[in-house]
């Protein structure tokens, strides 16, 4: 079968199971088969597509049509300005999450604490960024720091991270410049309504922390402090409608007014706040 036939048969295939982006899906899927990077299967379409790596598209297929997301399939996700290992232990990198990386380097700072790491995307990409800063990073699933460590050797920056099994600063020492974290903030209710993709491939705890979502900044808010230096900054996302929340717990634990960034799609997307230089506690 030519490589043509099968990209019209596998989008078929997955626009029938109801995949949106099915198209997009299916070249992605086939790229990967043929260990092509996705722009250029476009080259290939007249040749003939060999018996095993038809085979292997068609496992692909079938993990998508069961919803599996593609990052999962193909292993890996571009983020920022470097490509992932992802897995079924880690949350897939979200394009939102980089205004989170944009804020972090409004302003300078050499050592940094990532709360929730999963694949290190935050982490890595900053360090990557910052070519004299050093990080820590923490997560409570021990499957997602290794996946983290994977790609903090592929980047050539596993000298300047620390990985920490954890459970937000459990076992986290020293004071830092600046602490970012993406943690789990979907709500209980809500878990039911996200799509299959997401509710039955990525982790649970990456997802939520329960309850009414807001759990992490609680323990985020009330630890952060004590592990900032003076003037050191936190920014955390969110929901888009938890900004007032987290703002108001972290103006609670004795933060200067904490601010709302958007994302692309004009959402609250970031709250960003600043220890005080002359520190009231801690
Ligand atoms: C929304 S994911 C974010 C992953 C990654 N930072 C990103 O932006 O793609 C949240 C991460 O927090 C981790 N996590 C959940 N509860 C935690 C806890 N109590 N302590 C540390 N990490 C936790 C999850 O395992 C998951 O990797």
């Amino acid at each position: 079968m030519k490589v043509q036939i099968a990209l019209m048969l596998g989008m078929r295939q997955l626009e029938g199971a109801g995949i949106a982006g099915a198209s997009t899906d299916a070249r992605r899927l086939l790229a990967h088969a043929l260990d092509l990077p996705a722009e250029r299967l476009f080259r290939a379409v007249n040749d003939e597509l060999p018996e095993e790596r038809h085979k292997r598209y068609l496992k692909y297929l079938a993990a998508r049509e069961a919803r599996q997301p593609v990052a999962q399939i193909i292993g890996h996700r571009a983020f920022w300005k470097h490509e992932f290992r992802v897995t079924r232990d880690t949350l897939d990198p979200r394009p939102e999450t980089e205004l989170l990386v944009e804020v972090a380097l409004e302003a300078p700072f050499a050592r940094l604490l990532d709360l929730g790491t999963g694949t290190g995307c935050v982490l890595l990409s900053l360090l990557a960024e910052r070519p004299e800063a050093r990080g820590v990073a923490t997560d409570i699933s021990e499957a997602a720091l290794q996946v983290a460590q994977e790609n903090a050797a592929r980047l050539s920056l596993a000298d300047r991270a620390r990985f920490i099994h954890s459970d937000w600063f459990h076992g986290v020492e020293g004071r830092f410049d600046l602490i970012v974290s993406n943690p789990p903030y979907i709500t209980e209710a809500e878990m039911g309504n996200l799509a299959p993709e997401v509710r039955d491939w990525e982790p649970h705890q990456a997802l939520t922390p329960g309850g009414d979502g807001l759990g992490a900044y609680r323990a985020i808010a009330f630890g952060a402090f004590a592990r900032l230096k003076p003037g050191g900054r936190l920014a955390v996302e969110i929901g888009p409608t938890q900004g007032a929340a987290v703002s108001a717990m972290l103006a609670a634990q004795g933060f200067d007014a904490p601010r709302l960034r958007q994302d692309l799609g004009g959402r609250d997307r970031v709250v960003l706040a600043h220890r005080p230089e002359v520190a009231a506690k801690g």
